[in-house]
């Protein structure tokens, strides 16, 4: 077997897996989330959910990719044996559905990026996005964010992933905050952060708000699907797991709770909260950009750093699905790193069209591989390390985290409070899967 990579640093890993971590999903879902139900209510409980369920898991997926030093397929038949292996497989594939969407949401924000530069985002922010969203020119933006993310693929983990990681990252958590001070200084971020804010109590115990919570931090973490594993595979020596789960956890949650103190005050600014209550897309991609419009050269310049930064946290998410499926392809096909890459892309790139083609098909994959399969694969891989393999898992964490008390704490979680919600997750996400199935024939 090929040597395989190995992060350069600590500091590489992490903000790699951040990189991974924080995505579309943070600027775009999360804000949107907490808007349409329970605002600073649907904050806290997504915060709740975060520590005591996507922490654990998260921990779990580093301790498995660590401990075994394998991508998921030779992961999961290393902790359980060759039938788990089946489970690692289908990690891959969910890998490769959420991509194929993935792609062409970078692909749309993309095009935004370029008109912006250009000066040439119509006044109709709603025909053009109509437009630019499905057809020949989503496909080529689609194509061009996966050839972007296949070459750093294919240059390998530590002089491919981590060099652009350790660059865009910063560069990223420097734009966004930029953005949310200029967002505090419009005249209508006031009731902005209230919409985004106001706490709505009745709202917190539907269930629809707390699988909301539930679905959006399992996405926005990137849990349930071996990225976390395959990244943690990497990573030499010993050192702090719960730690690093921690570090990854916080700084996407951050990311988060920023990107939508940049969306709301703009949106509230010039009364587009109707395009926002339509859908999460049409607050980002129609009503921000309508509203930066009416700022003339400013506008301009803002337009362009915020879809950079939409892109720069697009293209790092992407660079971690492309690394499931292409490193699953490496340990298991025995393909060599670029064969992997460009096979693994090309195949996406492909399977990305219908999506390109119709956002619906968008919307419906979103909530089949985006929310119920990751959900899934998050129960399952609780139950996997909770009660099969949680000896060898306790070592690994124990190794480095000198804490035997935290350490019954996290298994005693994974087998008791991380099924039960995210078995009740499953659940909603499965029901939800109705409306957007059938929006696909309308
Ligand atoms: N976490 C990414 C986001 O928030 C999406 C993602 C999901 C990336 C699963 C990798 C794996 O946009």
């Amino acid at each position: 077997m090929a040597t395989r990579g190995a992060w350069g640093s600590n500091t590489g890993f992490i903000l790699a897996a951040v990189g991974g971590a924080v995505g579309l999903g943070n600027l775009w879902g999360f804000a949107y989330s907490a808007s349409q139900g329970g605002g600073a209510a649907f904050v806290v409980l997504y915060f709740g959910f975060v520590l005591f369920v996507g922490v654990p898991v998260l921990t779990a997926e580093l301790v498995i990719g660590r401990h075994t030093k394998r991508s998921p397929i030779a992961a999961l038949a290393a902790v359980g044996g060759d039938r788990m292996k089946w489970l690692g497989v289908f990690f891959v594939l969910v890998g490769f559905g959420i991509l194929s969407f993935y792609s062409v949401i970078m692909g749309w924000t993309g095009r935004l990026l370029v008109d912006f530069v250009r000066g040439a985002v119509p006044e109709d922010t709603a025909a053009h996005f109509g437009a630019i969203s499905e057809g020949i020119g989503a496909i080529v933006a689609h194509f061009v964010g996966m050839i972007i993310t296949i070459l750093i693929i294919v240059r390998g983990v530590q002089r491919g992933i981590e060099r652009v990681s350790v660059v865009l990252m910063p560069t990223l958590f420097f734009l966004i905050a930029s953005l949310a001070v200029w967002a505090a200084t419009l005249s209508g971020s006031g009731p902005g952060y209230a919409f985004y804010l106001q706490p709505e109590l009745s709202e917190l115990f539907e269930a629809r708000t707390i699988t909301g919570a539930a679905g959006q931090a399992f996405f926005s973490l990137s849990l349930g699907m071996g990225a976390m594993i395959t990244y943690a595979s990497y990573l030499p020596g010993r050192g702090s797991l719960p730690a690093k789960a921690g570090l990854i956890a916080l700084s996407d949650t951050l990311v988060a709770f920023v990107g939508g103190l940049v969306t709301f005050p703009v949106i509230f600014h010039f009364g587009l909260q109707q395009e926002v209550s339509d859908s999460a897309i049409g607050a980002l991609f129609i009503a921000v950009p309508r509203g930066l419009l009416s700022f003339g050269a400013a506008g301009q310049y803002v337009g362009i750093v915020f879809f950079s930064t939409l892109y720069i946290a697009a293209l790092t998410s992407a660079i971690s699905l492309l690394e499931v499926v292409s490193s699953a392809a490496i340990d298991s096909l025995g393909f060599s790193r670029s064969r992997a890459g460009w096979l693994g892309g090309a195949a996406i790139a492909l399977a990305g069209i219908p999506g390109a083609l119709s956002s619906d098909w968008v919307g419906f994959l979103f909530q089949l591989v985006g929310q119920a399969c990751l959900v899934l694969g998050g129960l399952l891989l609780a139950l996997i390390v909770g009660y099969v393999w949680k000896d060898s898992a306790r070592a690994e964490l124990l190794a480095g985290f000198d804490h035997p008390g935290l350490a019954s704490a996290w298994i005693w979680l994974l087998r008791t409070v991380v099924p039960v919600m995210l078995a009740v997750t499953l659940y909603f996400s499965v029901v939800a899967l109705g409306p957007v199935a059938r929006a696909l024939f309308d």
